[in-house]
């Protein structure tokens, strides 16, 4: 079969003959992949820099994506470490590490839309409690992650979504996707009374953030949970102590590890159903697999990219 092939670290992967997938185990199985999507998590394992990137080479990149199972079903599936991806006309997926989708669905946009989705929808369901009537600050609100964080916030309820970010053209099209309000990091002191972040930047700009966010609030004894789910704009943020002592500012993170896989699973099938019935808005760009090289080469793109075998 074709699929692409990373042999070192420090290069694209090559479209490629690859043997023919086996599966071993009893809940395995070998699928035809239909829609494989490009993430930050895909491309910092196959550059062996995520934590939980295996280390193993040759590897075929792609961490999770829609496919078709033996008996015909379309599928949402999510992959363990491995070094057969989903970048691949076939790969082998565990049936418990998998959600069945309707027949009718667009996979390239579901592909798109489930782990950029997941980071907003699993932060708030799971990691923290999150009743209807709270205030969200959302860092990050231009990318596919934070838009879709914009969408899922009011769809479960939030009071008042706050976008912020740095491309002021992006930030103005999140009031039609439910923003009530959209800020710059320069203005995130009029955000100061919101009662959760979800911080998909991490860096400068979240440490940045916390003093002026914290100075400004009405009551600094009114909680305020920030919850980092990503780190675009650094891995490491300097947060000020007293940001720690002179509000009641709890941080907490939200990803692979502090929840579990079945944590992530089980709220798969709402979110694919949410996506499905055109709930959540989603950019994706379909590209062949044939492709791949360019493709993990060129800027990203504004869409998520979804390699189509
Ligand atoms: N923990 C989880 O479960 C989970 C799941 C999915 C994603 N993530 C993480 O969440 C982050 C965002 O993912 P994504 O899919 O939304 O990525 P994306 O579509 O590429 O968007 C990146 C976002 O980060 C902003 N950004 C980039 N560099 C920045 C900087 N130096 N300062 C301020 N803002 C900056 C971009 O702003 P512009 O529009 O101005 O370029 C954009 O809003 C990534 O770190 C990703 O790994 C975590």
């Amino acid at each position: 079969m074709q699929a692409a092939i990373i042999t070192a670290y420090d290069a694209p992967p090559a479209y490629g003959e690859h043997p023919e997938p086996v599966a071993r185990g009893d809940h395995e199985m070998v699928v035809d992949v239909l829609a494989a999507p490009l993430h930050h998590l895909t491309r910092a394992k196959a550059s062996g820099a995520h934590y939980s990137a295996s280390g193993v080479l040759p590897l075929v990149p792609g961490v999770d994506g829609v496919v078709r199972d033996p008996s015909g079903r379309l599928r949402y599936a999510v992959l363990d470490d491995t070094a057969l991806g989903t970048f691949a006309e076939r790969t082998v997926i565990d049936a418990r590490r998998s959600v069945l989708l309707p027949d009718h669905v667009d996979p390239v946009r579901i592909a798109a839309a489930m782990n950029p989705g997941m980071s907003s929808w699993v932060a708030l369901r799971r990691r923290i409690t999150f009743p209807a009537g709270q205030r969200v600050l959302i860092l990050g609100a231009t990318g596919s992650a934070g838009r879709m964080a914009v969408q899922i916030a009011k769809r479960f309820g939030a009071a008042q979504v706050i976008a912020a970010g740095r491309d002021t053209a992006r930030l103005q099209e999140l009031p039609a996707l439910g923003a009530d309000r959209t800020l710059t990091f320069d203005e995130i002191a009029e955000a100061a009374d919101v009662d959760i972040v979800l911080d998909f930047v991490w860096g400068e700009p979240a440490a940045g953030s916390m003093l002026p966010l914290l100075t400004a609030r009405a009551d600094r004894s009114a909680s305020l949970t920030w919850v980092q789910i990503g780190s675009i704009a650094g891995a490491s943020a300097a947060v000020p102590s007293v940001a720690l002592r002179s509000a009641r500012l709890q941080i907490v993170g939200s990803g692979i590890g502090s929840l579990s896989p079945r944590d992530f699973i089980a709220e798969l099938p709402e979110l694919a159903t949410a996506v499905a019935e055109g709930g959540i808005d989603v950019q994706a760009r379909a590209v062949p697999l044939a492709r791949i090289a360019q493709a993990w080469k060129d800027h990203p793109a504004r869409e998520r990219l979804v390699f189509v075998p």
